[in-house]
């Protein structure tokens, strides 16, 4: 989604805010800009396509001496990706400049209203109305702070938004509702961003402002208002991750270093949620164990591969706990009446914590009175803000748009979660086997990516195929729904995840010669039900490739080359480890096709708006 950047100070800001909007890359964009104070008003320059289009237009920032700017990525919602739709965005004036993250629901009315009074806009976007109003609002009120707080009270929908007004130069405001922003002072300047990682440069220590709150920032100094005008003070969190988790290191993409990272953001998360000796009693003090005691029925929420989360989970869960599980993507359970017991424990997963559906999916719960708890990737996020205890994935910024090393650590803190309630209610040994289980994922998980290179050749031998299947059951039917995922994600082919089992109720009729059937095969009590299934596509011609537990007796004839072994801890949590030789086939056919796997077309990181 949209990036947004800010800087104010006594260097030069362009090239600044051109760094920060690279920093701020993998949320998916297709055009950008920056504005300016410069020369006693605001200019501004934007391009269409990757920032090096920017970069090239302003000679990295170059032409510009101005000390105070903001700057934007964004991802088309309403016109087409072009340069007069790029932000920031002017007021007719030009004494205003925006940039917004979000999307206006009621910006037809509020466009044909400010038209009624003499507007003309020039773009087709929903944002180019903000700078309307506030420049009308400061024309009523000379007071900027007044002017955003009344504007922003028009607006419906989401945003965060960075403003100049050509009349304060050396200011920065910002005000956000429900769409993400953090802002920072630190010695000689003052910045805001969309995320973290635009900041990591210059400071860890960064405040996340709350809604409506109005943010000015100077030079020397950062003030917030709340929506009466009164000065709040907000202490600066500590962000743990550092400039250097950010960067590649050498490796050819974000996603490749991530799926190396997969087993230390393992290590990280099991380390912060269990004691010195494995146990997950309290989750690292994230929950207290009286309410998981009380647990009737556990609701998991989450979109893409976070709603897969779940689903692996909920496989594990209803078996061990013996109580009702179900696994809900946000984007519906928030339009839906989901009935769920008084004593529901409901589980928001997010990488980002800002997934705008999965957001409102914590509200609608805490709303009907549900206790939620965050599994959450970002600290001070807002569902890890809204969300009534939170347990963090402890994985470090994950910058490739595509998921890896985030799912699998979200994967270890809800076994964990599933192994605390077994505790809570008085089952110490199946909590200790799941523990122990989970303890050993990080090793399972490093010999998988120890084989890496031949995943990615044997994916080569894929890259040719235009459609690919995943077969699996129970726990390794949710795998194979991230693994089917991954592939479509980043190689543009068309992935289907299927339960083993419901094959031959109507897809099987899709397998022609040499169409690839990838059959994730851990759970032995299972074993045989899905072999049969590739046995039946493999008789049609299918391409089986088999990701098997180490150990899986396969039938001799199946081709070696096409067996990826992976060891297994337990049945219960494989895809722990399976979804990582999946990560690896679709970053081999990726690589074998070269497209970049770090920003796929069309998807954004974080998923701010509905
Ligand atoms: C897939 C992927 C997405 C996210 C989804 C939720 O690779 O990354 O499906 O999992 O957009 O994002 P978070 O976890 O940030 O809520």
């Amino acid at each position: 989604m949209c990036g947004i950047v800010g800087y104010t100070g006594f260097e030069a800001a362009a090239p600044r805010l051109l760094d920060g909007l690279e920093k701020l890359a993998y949320r998916g964009y297709d055009s950008a800009g920056i504005a300016l104070h410069e020369r006693g008003g605001l200019v501004t320059a934007r391009a269409v396509g990757k920032l090096g289009e920017l970069i090239g237009l302003t000679r990295g920032g170059s032409i510009y001496r101005g000390t105070c700017g903001i700057g934007h990525t964004r991802w088309a919602t309403h016109g087409a990706p072009a340069a007069r739709n790029a932000h920031p965005h002017l007021s007719q004036d030009g004494g205003v400049a925006v940039v917004h993250n979000g999307i206006i629901e009621n910006y037809r009315i509020l466009k044909a209203e400010l038209e009624a009074e003499g507007a003309v806009f020039s773009s087709e976007t929903d944002s180019e109305v903000i700078p309307f109003l506030i420049a009308k609002y400061l024309k009523q009120t000379g007071e900027p702070e007044e002017a955003i707080r009344r504007a922003t009270a028009r607006l419906v929908g989401a945003y965060a938004l960075g403003i100049l007004f050509s009349e304060y130069p050396g200011r920065i405001y910002a005000v956000r509702y429900q769409s993400p922003l953090v802002a920072a002072h630190c010695e000689g300047c003052s910045l805001i961003a969309s995320d973290v990682p635009a900041l990591l440069e210059y400071t860890r220590q960064v405040i996340y402002p709350a809604e409506g709150e109005v943010v000015c920032l100077t030079p020397d100094a950062m003030t917030v208002t709340n929506a009466d005008g009164k000065a709040v003070r907000h202490l600066p969190h500590t962000v743990e991750w550092d400039s250097a988790a950010a960067r590649k290191d050498g490796y050819s993409s974000f996603m490749e270093k991530e799926i190396r990272e997969v087993p230390r953001a393992m290590e990280q998360t099991i380390r912060s949620l269990t004691d010195g000796e494995g146990r997950c009693t309290d989750l690292g003090g994230g929950i207290d164990p009286a309410r998981l005691r009380e647990t009737e029925e556990l609701c998991f929420l989450g979109c893409g591969s976070a709603y897969h989360v779940g689903v692996a989970a909920q496989y594990c869960a209803e078996k061990l706990l013996g109580i009702p599980v179900r696994t809900e993507p946000a984007s519906e359970f928030r339009y839906r009446r989901v009935p769920l017991a008084k004593n529901c424990l409901a589980v928001a997963v997010s990488q980002s914590g800002e997934t705008a559906d999965t957001l409102a999916a914590v509200r609608e719960s805490r709303r009907r009175g549900i206790y939620v708890l965050g599994v959450v990737n970002v600290v001070g996020s807002a569902i890890a803000r809204e969300t009534d205890a939170v347990l963090y994935t402890r994985a470090g910024p994950e910058i490739a748009v595509a998921t890896t090393k985030a799912y699998c650590a979200q994967l270890c803190a809800v076994y964990l979660l599933i192994a605390a309630i077994l505790r809570a209610k008085g089952n110490e040994e199946e909590a200790r086997r799941l523990e122990r289980a989970v303890a050993a994922l990080p090793e399972c998980a490093a010999a998988v990516v120890g084989r890496a290179e031949k995943i990615m050749t044997l994916a080569s031998s894929l890259s040719g195929a235009r459609d690919a299947f995943f077969i699996g059951r129970g726990a390794d039917y949710a795998a194979c729904m991230e693994g089917s995922l991954k592939l479509k994600e980043i190689t543009y082919s068309h992935a289907e995840a299927y339960a083993a089992g419901e094959l031959k109720h109507g897809t099987i009729s899709l397998i022609e010669e040499g169409v690839p059937v990838v059959a994730v095969l851990t759970q032995p009590h299972i074993l045989a039900k899905t072999l049969s299934g590739a046995e039946e596509v493999r008789a049609r011609g299918a391409r089986v490739i088999a990701i098997a537990g180490e150990g899986v007796a396969l039938p001799e004839d199946f081709a070696d080359r096409d067996v990826i072994s992976v060891p297994v801890p337990d049945p219960d949590v494989s895809p722990a480890v399976s979804t990582v030789a999946m990560q690896l086939l679709a970053l081999g056919v990726c690589r074998a096709r070269a497209l970049d796997p770090d920003q796929p077309r069309n998807l954004a990181k974080s998923v701010t708006v509905e």
